[in-house]
């Protein structure tokens, strides 16, 4: 795909890719049927004692051990829980959370406020709602623990607001916008994060909306979802050409993804769709049509705001913080410095599970944010059949220069936890 230089572009958007190898595989066939973390954490406060550091999300209480576990059903490492309950998106100084309100004031100015709007929605949730219940295949490729923190085996942090699609429907809403922090495990270059935010949005129909316009509500639907997101797209970048590309989504038939030319590229915006008929179904809602779209605001903020590098977006470096005030969508940022980066190679002998995922996660568990880009320059098989792979790994801050003794220590580490967590042979 083209227009894929900003940000990350769907994980959804391809059927049912099978699994890569992972290394944290499920194997167990013992495992506790556990619900989501709301209910269980709910149920284990009556006899815990309070904890300290317990994070409160949507009126959930967490503690890190409901969260991060030593288990082979856990993958959360303590840098992800860090990022848990720092809700990016309802700053109102910070670039995510002006743009969401961007995208609110257009929902309620062309809506009349008839949008519900959830943002802080407990970004736990069950296997079931991340994926069962928007219909992802269970032969999905973004099921894998080597692309989806799971908490246990039927707990995830969610890798996308359709997570909440199928609950708020049920509950009987027809209008709504979610937006929320995401969790995925990639790989580590300017514009991929574990972490990001997204919105969704869902609008249900009654047959009445599409029946007096002669249209089939299929396509009535299609129709209103073009022009709603396609306004969106101008409140936000103003007058710019855009192009609808037809994609998959398991979610949504027929699906979309909204492009846009600006800045001399095509950018892909958002995917959306018609809402599949069997999630309305489940939801009790027969007889209805309803769009659904989603966006990713770090894509979007990045070009709207010009923010270089995704890591930035978690500074709390008053340089960069400072530069934002509530409500200006797309001041520009202006780069207090530029730090040089620093590269450091290492290869080493692969084995069937390794995953780039899952070296990506060891350098970001040393290095941080300091972690700028981890990429595959040299690859061969010999003659034995022995896989090798060069990775440079290049360290840059944002903030500060780094001293050649840090960088040589991060790098020991690096390797020392590569060697002994991926079981791979270093050269
Ligand atoms: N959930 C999708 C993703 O994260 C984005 C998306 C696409 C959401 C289409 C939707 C939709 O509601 O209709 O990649």
């Amino acid at each position: 795909m083209a227009a894929m230089s900003y940000a990350r572009s769907t994980l959804f958007s391809k059927p049912a890719l099978l699994f890569r190898s992972f290394t944290f595989s499920l194997t167990c066939s013992s495992f506790s049927t556990s619900s989501a973390l709301s209910a269980h954490s709910s149920r284990r406060q009556k006899w815990r004692q309070p904890v300290v550091s317990a994070l409160d999300l949507g009126g959930v209480k967490i503690a890190k051990d409901d969260v991060v576990r030593d288990d082979p059903t856990n993958n959360v490492p303590d840098t992800i829980y860090a990022k848990l309950g720092l809700q990016l998106h309802r700053r109102d100084q910070h670039p995510l959370g002006i743009l969401k309100n961007a995208i609110f004031d257009y929902f309620d100015t062309i809506y009349a406020n008839k949008f519900d709007k959830f943002d802080n929605l407990c970004p736990i949730v069950s296997v079931k709602a991340n994926f069962d219940d928007v219909l992802v295949p269970p032969d999905h490729v973004s099921r894998s623990y080597n692309d989806t923190y799971y908490v246990d085996s039927q707990t995830v942090l969610r890798c996308h607001t359709s997570a909440h699609q199928a609950e708020l429907l049920r509950k009987g809403h027809t209008h709504f916008l979610v937006t929320g922090d995401v969790y995925r495990r990639d790989s580590i270059d300017s514009t991929h994060y574990p972490v990001f935010h997204q919105m969704e949005g869902v609008r249900v129909f009654s047959p009445d909306e599409w029946e007096t316009s002669g249209l089939d509500g299929t396509l009535y639907a299609a129709s209103d979802l073009k022009k709603c997101l396609e306004g969106l797209a101008r409140h936000l970048f103003g007058a710019v050409e855009m192009r609808w590309i037809d994609t998959y989504f398991p979610f949504t038939d027929p699906s979309f993804e909204l492009e846009i030319y600006f800045q001399e590229k095509w950018l892909e915006v958002l995917g959306c769709g018609v809402t599949e008929q069997e999630i309305l179904r489940r939801s009790g809602k027969t007889d209805n049509v309803a769009w659904a779209f989603g966006l990713g605001l770090e894509r979007l903020a990045m070009v709207l705001f010009d923010i270089p590098d995704i890591r930035l977006f978690w500074s709390s470096d008053e340089r960069f913080t400072s530069q934002f005030v509530k409500g200006q969508l797309g001041v520009k940022f202006k780069p207090f410095s530029k730090f040089p980066p620093c590269y450091k190679d290492m290869s080493f002998w692969i084995n069937d599970s390794f995953t780039e995922n899952n070296l990506c996660e060891i350098v970001r568990g040393v290095a941080g944010d300091l972690a700028e880009e981890v990429q595959l320059i040299d690859n061969f098989t010999n003659k034995k059949g022995m896989t090798s792979h060069c990775y440079r790994i290049a360290y840059r801050s944002m903030e500060r220069s780094l001293t050649d003794e840090e960088i040589n220590e991060l790098q020991w580490n690096v390797r020392d936890q590569v060697e002994k967590k991926l079981n791979v042979v270093l050269r």
